[in-house]
């Protein structure tokens, strides 16, 4: 109720965090935290894509993502198959929190954010990335720890260690 007697209703704010996450390195929970700061509610959308062969399964990157965000109360993990604005819809999110890496990132994700705005009136707020993170991405995480380069502190420690096991399953598989 407002000073005014009369009821006010605040909205949820909510935001989504989208991505491949395969698997979810410290840049992206940096962000994903610091969005978690900033919204009332964050939802980390993980991408379905099937013509795209990934190292974890959907499930396994859910699974990961929800343990290394368990710390936050208004994080909450979902898989999305589409367009990632159709999905901002359905589930009344009305911005999309991407972290900015470098110039390199900027013409691409430039171009996503306005057509986005664009086909449904969906913001997306860019978050410069932690320097310390600038150079990270998960491809070339997965690329070192392939071939037994040290990655330990890029990626929380639980992923870290599933992805040393999956990897050595890898390798072992390939010999
Ligand atoms: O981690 P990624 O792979 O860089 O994430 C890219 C992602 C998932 C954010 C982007 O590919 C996406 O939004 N895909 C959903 C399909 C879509 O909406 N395409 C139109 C973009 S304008």
């Amino acid at each position: 109720m407002s000073t005014s007697g009369k009821s006010v209703i605040k909205k949820i704010r909510k935001a989504a965090c989208p991505g491949s996450f395969d698997p979810v390195t410290n840049g992206h929970l940096d962000i994903i935290g610091r969005a978690a700061h900033l919204y009332d509610e964050v939802v980390v959308a993980v991408l379905i894509n099937k013509n795209k062969s990934s190292l974890f399964t959907v499930e396994e990157r859910i699974e990961m993502l929800t343990e290394v965000t368990a710390g936050y109360g208004n994080v909450r993990v979902d898989a999305f198959h589409g367009l990632l604005v159709d999905y901002c819809r359905t589930n009344e999110i009305d911005v999309i929190v991407k972290g900015l890496r470098a110039v390199s990132d900027f013409d691409y994700e430039l171009q996503m954010a306005q057509m986005n705005r664009g086909l449904a009136g969906i913001d997306t707020l860019f978050m410069p990335t932690n320097p310390e993170y600038s150079f990270l991405a998960s491809s070339l995480v997965k690329e070192i720890a392939t071939y037994g380069g040290d990655v330990a502190g890029l990626l929380p420690e639980p992923v870290h260690k599933r992805l040393l096991a999956r990897v050595e399953q890898r390798n072992d598989a390939e010999q």
